[in-house]
């Protein structure tokens, strides 16, 4: 390995900055024992404390600093009592989703040992999917506006926008990953019944990309009822790809169909390598148990562990995620923190997860 990477440190507020470090720690310990070179590097801002001296969230050159680096491991940003969300969210995350072109949101949705299912008689190994999300355009466009605004004549027009650039690259991330996973299955997320443009438009794409993928396995659903067969059938799933809102809805319900908000990550990307990718839990700052040191630190963990696996460390990925579902199989009362059952701590449980990297070879 020759190859440094480097990786630009974002912690953010509250148990961003309490998990942060476990998850840096179990990094540097995959790197240790898969001879793989990380750098890390951290950064102040995109935090509500940087706010506070600065007025704003990030540096104006924030887009010069972070540019050179292959990825960002992020924390969470957000303390609503002293920045308003909008504000610090806006200013932060979205601005480096939009800027570095992350037009990829992917999170698995994957039965965790130890983690209590809340659908029944689902065991570990029963649910393993990826869910492929349009990240930049769709349903959650700016286009649009507001006409008599306050009287009975009052209009309001929102635009969904596709653009063939825009539905093609994400179909082909998706249909790559779904290539080269062994059930080589994708599932498209539709509703061309009711939306009767840009959801035909969609599918047409769909058919037209899988023309290129003779081994992978397509069917596609209505948003309504795939909803329902998140919850009834997920052992159908593989790689299931969607729009910007369908998504967004499949990539909540996905993951709350396999246990707590804790361990939950994601990552942003942009596959083509120009800007930096960014990887995060997909829990917030939770100023509720914010300070204690109680907060689960595997979202972060399993975060920097698709960060190895997005680029291609193949060996220390799968050690890191081995690593995670052996502590959570064990489900050590001690070790495991509050939100999972368990009596321990962030650093009880980080430690062990980075104790059991160390030893996977
Ligand atoms: P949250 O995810 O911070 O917390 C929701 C609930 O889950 C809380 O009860 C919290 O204690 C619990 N929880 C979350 N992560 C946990 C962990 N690792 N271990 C144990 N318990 C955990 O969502 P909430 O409360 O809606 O938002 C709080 C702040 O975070 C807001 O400012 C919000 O805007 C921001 N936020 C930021 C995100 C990001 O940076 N990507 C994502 C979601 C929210
Ligand atoms: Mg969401």
């Amino acid at each position: 390995m020759s190859k440094t990477l480097k990786i630009a440190v974002i912690a953010g507020d509250g148990i961003g900055t309490e998990v942060m470090p476990w998850g840096i720690k179990c990094l540097e310990a995959a790197a240790k024992v898969y001879n793989l070179s990380l750098s890390f590097t951290s950064f102040d801002f995109a935090s509500c404390a940087y706010y506070k001296q600065h007025g704003q969230m990030l540096p104006d050159d924030w887009k010069d600093q972070l540019s050179g680096f292959d990825a960002l491991y992020f924390g969470a940003v957000g303390l609503p009592d002293v920045v308003p969300d909008h504000v610090s969210l806006w200013g932060s995350l979205l601005q480096f989703r939009r800027e570095f072109d992350q037009y990829i949101n992917l999170r698995p949705c994957r039965l965790m040992p130890g983690v209590r299912c809340p659908l029944a008689g689902r065991k570990p190994g029963d649910i393993d999917f990826w869910i492929v999300r349009e990240n930049t355009e769709g349903e959650y466009s700016s286009i649009g506006g507001k006409m008599f605004p306050g009287t009975e004549r009052e209009v309001v027009i929102q635009e969904t926008v596709m653009t063939r650039t825009g539905v093609d690259r994400v179909l082909k991330y998706a249909f790559d990953l779904a290539q080269s996973r062994p059930k080589k299955h994708l599932t498209s997320a539709t509703k061309s019944n009711g939306i009767s443009i840009t959801m035909p438009y969609w599918d047409e794409r769909v058919a037209e990309m899988a023309k290129g993928y003779g081994e992978v396995k397509v069917d596609k659903f209505h948003i309504d009822i795939l909803t329902a067969h998140f919850v009834q059938r997920p052992q159908h799933f593989d790689v299931v790809v969607g729009s910007n809102l369908f998504g967004d809805i499949l990539s909540d319900l996905g993951p709350a169909c396999t246990g707590t908000i804790g361990i939950a990550p994601s990552g942003n990307i942009n596959p083509t390598g120009k800007f930096p990718s960014l990887f995060e839990p997909v829990h917030g700052s939770a100023p509720d148990i914010m300070g204690r040191g109680i907060a689960n630190p595997v979202g972060m963990i399993w975060a920097g562990q698709m960060m190895l696996e997005h680029f291609g460390y193949k060996d220390a990925a799968d050690a890191m995620l081995r690593a995670i579902e052996s502590v959570l199989a064990k489900g050590d009362d001690v070790v495991i923190t509050g939100d999972m059952g368990g009596k321990g701590d962030t650093k009880s449980f980080g430690e062990a997860i980075e104790r059991e990297i160390l030893g996977s070879k």
